[in-house]
């Protein structure tokens, strides 16, 4: 009976919450590197002052095969160019460079499988098995600039993959292993790899997920590949034996048995190509966002001190996966570079209990935490008991990343992980942007629950009106003002594509598809995107895939995909569905249209929800109204011009429609 009191009391305690400020504990201060504002503005001021001379000065922490004449050649925009003539290794930073000192012997990865089995690489050992599998490749006739497609579970191999790859200056692209032979298939064309490397299968939830076969369905029309290499994964308890192709593929054990541990790292320019990374844009057409070596390494290894304020006794856990740029920049390139001691977990965090995470943070002594406010939504709703039974004092800095975190999520993660002694960093960028770029400095910055607070030195991030005006206090678009080291050099085969996207919106700034605040005290708050593209989980997708998926299916007519808010997830998918004549529109075809998306593009795809509408709202020209389905799915209403609708009768249906179907919904539950 008091539910209502209690919601309003708990909006009243949120906006409050929103409104306090939380300034770093004087314990962590003390020992940050960046330890008050007054060194954080002296940084801000300098990297503004001149921003070759500050990027310089951090690039200088990476060893170098040679200098570079230039530090930034924006002569040509929006392609940029860091560190021009310089030559360098990933691999070898990631790596050789650590095998000079005592690091030798540190944890350079302790992983843990689903299963519990549990692996520790030391760097040096790190090194000799990402020889082995380089030697293995230049075996296989692989050479600097060919292309390579990894599609792996989370076990060190992974790594080893990237980084064998990056020490020959073989091109990767890691494709999530959640997604399906379809989008594999897709993303290998594209890029015209001409390996893949995968493993017979992964875990997920206890079930074993069959990559290799993924692999082998999506080969039947990707001519260019001719190896495949296959990483056996025992898990002691289920096996799935891969069928493999005589002459094409060949089993990671066999190829890496005589392979030798001795291989030097090619020295590569500076804007060599590290890695392609696909993610969805505003099209059905994912985009291969390229990421180069010297500026990305530069920017990933700063931001590993800025950000997290990385101490060599670190115990670091990120939980992206290895599919995702977090996982690129902050699992494996950033605090490898950084000569980090890096938590590697395979699985899912609430298996076989939801306290799985609580207890690997136990269990190895976790220092820093980095997760998304997904999963922190999961753990308030799971209850504090979970945490609480398990002792989280090793940590010590905690971090948001992928989606806004709302500020009551942000005071649970702060009070019942934190402790109230860990500051948190929420830190927005894209996988565009390849590293952090608005964040606080947590020894440093007072934090506000909700805000990303500012952008980082040397980062120019602007909040603009319409018009393309500052905004000075209010609300606006995100736009990045100066080109930025780890920025993306371009969409892959698709330099038009990169311009187009990115730099026409507000010519001469790179548009981030982003909306913010800015509040009085300069102050970031990112309110989600503004384009065709959703936010599901912290997982990036495009309506128009979802769509191009659907109507690819028999019984569908047309369709029009949106995100709509969700407690959990940030946003989940809603489809507006017409049918072709003569079919039935029942729970029969709506659950087989989201079987059909799941295996289409993967499972980060199903819809949550499936609306049968007579007709879709379009405008004279034809076009989808996309923002009055976006304002059904979110008011539950219409408001707004629709004068330029053809028939507003549909529109009318559409939105009573909704309301029932949101009745139907409030029964079942
Ligand atoms: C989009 C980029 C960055 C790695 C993971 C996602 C949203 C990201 C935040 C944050 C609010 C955030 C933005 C951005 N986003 N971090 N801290 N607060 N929103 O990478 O798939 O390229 O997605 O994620 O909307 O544009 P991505």
């Amino acid at each position: 009976m008091d539910r209502q009191k209690t919601d309003q009391q708990e909006m009243d305690q949120q906006e409050t919450e929103q409104h306090q400020t939380f300034p770093p504990s004087p314990a962590f201060s003390r020992t940050a590197a960046v330890s008050s504002m007054e060194q954080a503005e002296k940084m801000y001021a300098a990297a503004l002052k001149d921003p070759d001379a500050f990027w310089s000065q951090r690039a200088k922490a990476l060893d170098w095969a040679s200098p570079w004449t230039q530090v930034c050649d924006w002569s040509n925009p929006p392609f940029a160019k860091w560190f021009v003539g310089g030559k360098l290794n990933a691999s070898f930073n990631c790596l050789d460079r650590h095998l000079a000192s005592w690091r030798r012997n540190k944890a350079a990865i302790l992983w843990e499988g689903e299963n519990f089995e549990q692996r520790t690489l030391t760097y040096q050992a790190l090194h000799a098995r990402v020889c082995r599998f380089a030697n293995s490749l230049k075996s296989l006739g692989l050479k600097p600039g060919d292309r390579s497609i990894i599609y792996m579970p989370m076990v060190p191999e992974a790594v080893v993959a990237m980084l064998a790859c990056a020490r020959l200056g073989v091109i990767h692209s890691v494709v999530f292993g959640g997604f399906s032979a379809e989008s594999l298939k897709t993303r290998i064309q594209d890029l015209e790899a001409c390996l893949v490397i995968t493993a017979d299968f992964g875990l997920r939830r206890g079930k074993a997920i069959a990559l290799k076969e993924n692999v082998d369905e999506a080969l039947k029309e990707c001519p260019t590949v001719t190896n495949v290499v296959v990483y056996q994964r025992h898990s002691g308890q289920s096996s799935v034996s891969a069928a493999m192709k005589a002459g094409r593929d060949h089993w990671w054990h066999d190829l890496t048995a005589a392979a030798s541990a001795v291989c030097p790292a090619e020295p590569l320019d500076s804007e060599h190509p590290l890695y392609v990374l696909y993610t969805s844009g505003t099209t059905g057409k994912p985009k291969g966002v390229v990421h180069s070596t010297g500026g990305y390494l530069t920017q990933v290894l700063a931001t590993m001190q800025w950000v997290f304020d990385l101490k060599e006794e670190d115990v670091y856990w990120c939980t992206a996966d290895i599919g995702w740029v977090t996982g690129h920049s902050y699992v494996v390139y950033g605090p490898l570079a950084a000569g980090a001691t890096v938590m590697m977990y395979e699985g899912a965090p609430d298996w076989p209990k939801p306290d799985r995470f609580w207890e690997i943070i136990e269990k190895h002594r976790v220092t820093i935490f980095y997760t998304s406010p997904t999963a922190i939504r999961s753990f308030v709703r799971q209850g504090e008991d979970w945490p609480n039974g398990r002792d989280l004092s090793s940590l010590r800095l905690l971090g948001s990343v992928g989606e806004p975190i709302n500020p009551a999520a942000w005071m649970w993660y702060y009070k019942v992980i934190g402790k109230e002694r860990c500051p948190i960093v929420d830190t927005w960028w894209q996988t565009e942007t390849g590293g952090i770029m608005i964040s606080p400095l947590p020894g440093a910055t007072p934090a506000k629950p909700g805000s990303a607070t500012r952008p980082l030195p040397g980062v120019v991030a602007e909040v603009l009106d319409d018009k393309g005006a500052p905004v000075k206090v209010g609300k606006g678009f995100l736009v990045l003002s100066r080109p930025w080291p780890a920025m993306l050099r371009t969409i892959y085969k698709d330099p038009e594509r990169f311009k187009e996207n990115y730099w026409t919106r507000y010519p001469g700034r790179y548009f981030t598809g982003d909306a913010a605040t800015i509040d009085e005290d300069g102050y970031i708050w990112l309110l989600g995107r503004v384009d065709d593209v959703i936010n599901v989980a912290g997982h990036r997708l495009s309506t128009m895939e979802v769509e191009s998926s659907l109507v690819r299916h028999k019984s569908v007519a047309e369709a029009a995909v949106v995100g709509a808010p969700h407690e959990l997830k940030g946003q989940a998918i809603h489809c507006f569905v017409t049918v072709k004549q003569g079919v039935k529109e029942d729970e029969a075809l709506s659950s087989a249209l989201r079987q059909w998306v799941t295996a289409e593009i993967g499972a980060l795809a199903r819809p949550e929800k499936i609306i049968f509408v007579a007709a879709l709202p379009k405008t004279r020209s034809g076009k989808i109204m996309r923002r009055l389905l976006r304002e059904i799915v979110t008011t539950q209403s219409v408001t707004g011009d629709t004068s330029t609708l053809e028939d507003y009768g549909v529109i009318l249906k559409l939105s009573q429609q909704g309301k029932e179907e949101e009745e139907i919904m409030g029964e079942r539950k």
